[in-house]
């Protein structure tokens, strides 16, 4: 399943889609992206099956290509209105590979990996995502409905305000309208904010250890960690959330404990 990255994953992954012949004509004016050829899913439940968290890894480095394509898989992952407010760090300075790996409590997974890259959310870039998703619209003139969503409803829905008092505001408003018809309820402050950044940025953790995965490494999540030292250590503002450290690369004999304990199927999903 190893294979060399030749080109970024997200044109890799256009270029698949392109090849597919559409079932049936769009819309005209409308974008036309047809459903892509039947991918292997025994290859996919391999990758999901075999991913486990290791402990230990081997002196194994993981090649730059490898390592950049699993991070480009993860910029792939689904975020809330796109604005991708997610961060990684690759941190590849002995020194600094040493000073977290002490943040990391010397758990051996940290010491071990090849690699470790740090798993950042971000409350504060939404804004600034906003004008680039504008200003990198893929094709034609920006719809309106697009321009009005990034230009005057993201800086509304987003922006809490000083000591959140603007979104104290918004949910006071969204109690009273959201009586009488659907709406949103929330974020509405600097901790609902904090949610919002990790729910994208934590799928985009997922897409990385499954990527290392595919291409024959493994990692470790890790939040066993001194969330000051690490944010300290790569000079984080307070709006930049650690989710965790994840260390990858080639899984020793003994880099798993324990057997994979998961519960029953019926105390998680329900049928309503
Ligand atoms: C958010 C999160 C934090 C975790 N923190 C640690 C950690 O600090 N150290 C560690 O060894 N494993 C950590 N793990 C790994 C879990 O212990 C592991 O995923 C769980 O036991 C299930 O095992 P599996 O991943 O092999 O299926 C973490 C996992 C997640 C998702």
């Amino acid at each position: 399943m190893t294979s060399t990255p030749k080109a970024p994953a997200a044109r890799r992954a256009r270029a698949n889609t392109t090849a597919a012949k559409p079932k049936a004509a769009a819309k005209p004016g409308r974008h036309a992206e047809p459903a892509p050829p039947p991918i292997d899913v025994e290859a996919f439940r391999q990758t999901v099956i075999t991913r486990r968290s290791v402990r230990r890894f081997t002196d194994k480095a993981i090649p730059p290509a490898v390592l950049d394509d699993c991070l480009d898989l993860a910029l792939l992952a689904p975020n809330s209105s796109n604005l991708q407010p997610w961060a990684f760090y690759k941190v590849q300075s002995p020194a600094k590979k040493r000073a977290l790996v002490d943040a990391c409590l010397g758990q051996s997974a940290a010491k071990t990996a090849a690699e470790l890259i740090v798993v950042v959310a971000r409350t504060d870039t939404y804004l600034s995502h906003a004008k680039l998703n504008l200003s990198s619209w893929p094709k034609g003139k920006i719809p309106k409905i697009v321009n009005d969503y990034y230009a005057k409803l993201v800086p509304l829905m987003y922006t809490q305000g000083p000591l959140g008092a603007l979104g104290l505001v918004k949910g006071l408003g969204a109690s009273v309208v959201g009586r009488f018809r659907p709406m949103m309820r929330g974020p509405f402050s600097h901790a609902e904010m904090k949610v919002w950044a990790v729910k994208s940025t934590a799928l985009a953790a997922e897409n990385l250890m499954l990527a290392f995965r595919a291409h024959g490494y493994d990692t470790c999540p890790m939040e066993g960690f001194d969330e000051a030292r690490v944010a300290r250590l790569l000079k984080l503002p307070d709006e930049a959330h650690i989710l965790m450290v994840v260390g990858a690369g080639e899984r020793a004999a003994d880099g798993i404990y324990y057997p994979q304990v998961r519960f029953d199927r019926q105390r998680f999903v329900f049928t309503v």
